[in-house]
């Protein structure tokens, strides 16, 4: 199968990575030196939800812990996300990992 790579930029940041979504936005992130926020990695804790400036994501677990009202507006669970276009997330606490 064809591998397809999205292109993830993190907004206000010079920062963009790629990913072939074998992994979820949050681990593309942390391979590519960018550390966004996270805790239980597994879509219930929402300490990663952060904010979707452009593209759309689907999601590896059928419950992700976000209310509809949120995924109106455009909110994510990047531990358990997998880009389905180029994205931009908007996390401002976002981290080079040293
Ligand atoms: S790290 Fe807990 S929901 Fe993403």
């Amino acid at each position: 199968m064809m591998t397809v790579l999205r292109r993830v930029a993190i907004e206000d940041k010079d920062w963009v990575f790629d990913t072939d979504n074998s992994q979820s936005l949050l681990l593309a992130a942390q391979a590519a030196g960018i550390r966004l926020p996270s805790s239980c990695r597994n879509g219930t804790c929402r300490t990663c939800l952060c904010q979707l400036a452009g593209g759309s994501v689907r999601y590896l677990i059928e419950w992700p812990g976000l209310s509809l009202d949120e995924k109106r507006e455009g909110y994510i669970l990047p531990c358990v996300a997998l880009a389905e276009s180029d994205l931009v997330l908007r996390v401002p606490a976002a981290r080079r990992i040293e």
